[in-house]
C-alpha cells in the first residue's frame, strides 16, 4: 500500500522571502493572489497534480473576496510516471484514488470534478495568428468575434497526433492597429495573435483515462508551469515580467511572463531526481538514503561549506555508517543543479521574450527547496531570483504554502478561472476533451 503523506504529519515549510527583497504585502491586501476575478459566491474546486514523484490532491474554497481556504490536502508517492508522463496507468489510477480520497476525508466533502495538470517533454508551444470578419462591424467587436479569431489561429495546423491544450492570446489587431482588448471597437477585421500550447494526444488521453478510471471527472486540463505561476506570482510580477521555473522530480518546467501574459513555455527533461541519482552513484547509496541526504545536507553552494564538515552516510551493503566530507556531497548536488539551470537558460535565450522578463527568476516546485538554489540561479541568470510559494492562503496553509504544492494550488485557481470563462480564447473544454478522445481513437 502506498505511503500516505497528509496534512497531519508534514512539517510546516519556512515562511516566504518577499518579492525580490521587498517585504511581502499583508495577505489580505494581496488576495486574490492569482489576479483572477473574485467569484460572486464561495466556490470549491479540487486541484490534482499528477507529478513524477507525488500525486497530490488539494480541495479548496475560494470566497467572494477571492481568498483561498485549503480544506483538504493529501499526496501519495507517484510510481506510474516518468518525466511527467504516465507510463503505468494502473499505478497512476491507484495513486489518484488514494490521494483524492484522503483529501476528501480531510475536507469532509465528496469530490466529483478535478482540475488536472499536464506537463512533459511532449508539450510544445508556438506563436500563430488568425483573422476573422467581424460579425457586425457597426455594433463593434463582441466576445464571440474574439473567440472565433482565437480559435481560428491554430486548429487547422495541428497534426492528428497532437491536441491543443491552450490558446493564449498575446495581442489583437483591428483595422486601426494593435489593441490589448478589442471588445467594443469598430473594425471590419479582427486578427488574434496567440501562443498555442499543444500536447501529444496519447499523453493527454492517458491522464484523462487515469482520472476517469479512478471515478472522478476531468473538469479541466492545465499546463503545469502555468498553474504554478497562478499560485506563486502576483499580477504585478506578471506585468513586470519574470521567468518561472518549476523544478520537479522528473522535469523542470518553464513559463516566461511579460506584460501580463505568458509568452513562452518549455521543459527541460531533468529535475531533482537526477540530482538524487548523482548522489546515489557518487556516494554508493540506496535511492532512499540518497534522497534523504540530498534534502538534509545538500546545497547548491559548496563554497560555503567548511572543509572539515562531515556527514554520516549508511553503507548500503552492511548497514554501518561512514563519514564523508559534506562538501563532496554539495559539489555533486551543485554541479547537476547548475547543469539543469544552464539548460533552462539556454532554452529561455531562444525566446525573444526572455529579455522582457527583467523582473527576474522565480523558482518553485520541490527542487526549489534545495539549499542555495536561489543564489545559484541568480548567478546563472544574472537577474534577481526568489523562491515562489503559494501564499495568502487560509485553512491548511502551512502545508499548502510549500513550493511542492504550487501546481496543485494553481490548479484550484484555474478551476475558478475556467468556471468564470474569463480567459477569452480558451478553447471550449468540452470540445477539447471530445477531440482528444476522438483523435486517440483514430490514432490507435
Ligand atoms: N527539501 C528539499 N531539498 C531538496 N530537494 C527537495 C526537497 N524537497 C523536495 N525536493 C525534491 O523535489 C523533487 C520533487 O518535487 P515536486 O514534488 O515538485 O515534483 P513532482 O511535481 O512530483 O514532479 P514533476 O513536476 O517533475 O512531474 C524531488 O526530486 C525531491 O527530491
Ligand atoms: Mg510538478
Amino acid at each position: 500500500m502506498a505511503r500516505q503523506e497528509t496534512a497531519r504529519h508534514r512539517n510546516s515549510p519556512a515562511a516566504g522571502s518577499g518579492l525580490f527583497g521587498r517585504e511581502p504585502e499583508p495577505a489580505a491586501a494581496r488576495t486574490p493572489r492569482a489576479g483572477i476575478k473574485p467569484p460572486g459566491r464561495t466556490c470549491t474546486f479540487t486541484g490534482l497534480d499528477i507529478g513524477t514523484t507525488k500525486i497530490c490532491a488539494i480541495v479548496a474554497e475560494i470566497d467572494p473576496a477571492g481568498k483561498m481556504t485549503v480544506r483538504g490536502i493529501a499526496s501519495t508517492p507517484s510510481q506510474g510516471l516518468r518525466r511527467g508522463v504516465v507510463v503505468d496507468i494502473e499505478e497512476t489510477i491507484a495513486s489518484i484514488e488514494t490521494a483524492v480520497r484522503k483529501a476528501e476525508e480531510i475536507a469532509q466533502v465528496s469530490v466529483r470534478d478535478v482540475l488536472v495538470g499536464i506537463a512533459g517533454g511532449h508539450i510544445q508551444c508556438f506563436a500563430s495568428s488568425g483573422t476573422v470578419d467581424v460579425a457586425s462591424p457597426e455594433r463593434g467587436i463582441t466576445r464571440s468575434d474574439i473567440r472565433r479569431a482565437v480559435e481560428k489561429t491554430a486548429l487547422d495546423q495541428i497534426p492528428m497526433e497532437r491536441e491543443v491544450i491552450h490558446t493564449l492570446p498575446q495581442r489583437f489587431v483591428i483595422d486601426d492597429g494593435p489593441v490589448a482588448n478589442p471588445e467594443g471597437f469598430s473594425s471590419r477585421k479582427l486578427t488574434a495573435e496567440v501562443l498555442t500550447v499543444t500536447a501529444a494526444v496519447t499523453s493527454a488521453q492517458n491522464i484523462i483515462r487515469a482520472v476517469r478510471s479512478a471515478h472522478y471527472r476531468v473538469g479541466g486540463i492545465y499546463l503545469e508551469p502555468l498553474a504554478s505561476s497562478l499560485a506563486v506570482l502576483t499580477p504585478e510580477e506578471r506585468d513586470l515580467g519574470v521567468v518561472v521555473i518549476d523544478i520537479g522530480g522528473g522535469t523542470s518546467d518553464i513559463a516566461i511572463w511579460a506584460e501580463g501574459s505568458v509568452r513562452y513555455t518549455g521543459v527541460v527533461p531533468y529535475g531533482g531526481d537526477s540530482i538524487t541519482e548523482d548522489v546515489r552513484r557518487g556516494l554508493k547509496l540506496s535511492c532512499f538514503d540518497a534522497e534523504n541526504l540530498k534534502k538534509r545536507y545538500g546545497s547548491c553552494l559548496p563554497d560555503t561549506v567548511r572543509d572539515d564538515e562531515k556527514v554520516e552516510v549508511p553503507v548500503a551493503l552492511t548497514g554501518e555508517t561512514q563519514e564523508v566530507p559534506r562538501r563532496f556531497l554539495c559539489e555533486v548536488v551543485a554541479s547537476r543543479y547548475e547543469e539543469i539551470l544552464l539548460m533552462v537558460r539556454d532554452q529561455c535565450e531562444r525566446s525573444t521574450h526572455f529579455d522582457k522578463a527583467f523582473g527576474g527568476v522565480v523558482l518553485t516546485g520541490g527542487g526549489a527547496l534545495q539549499e542555495g538554489a536561489a543564489k545559484l540561479a541568480e548567478r546563472i541568470f544574472d537577474r534577481p531570483c526568489k523562491i515562489g510559494r503559494p501564499s495568502g492562503l487560509a485553512g491548511l496553509s502551512s502545508v499548502a504554502s510549500s513550493p511542492i504544492y504550487s501546481t496543485g494550488v494553481g490548479l484550484v485557481y484555474y478551476g475558478l478561472q475556467a468556471d468564470q470563462d474569463a480567459t477569452l480564447g480558451e478553447t471550449n473544454l468540452f470540445q477539447r476533451l471530445v477531440r482528444i478522445f476522438k483523435k486517440a481513437i483514430d490514432w490507435y
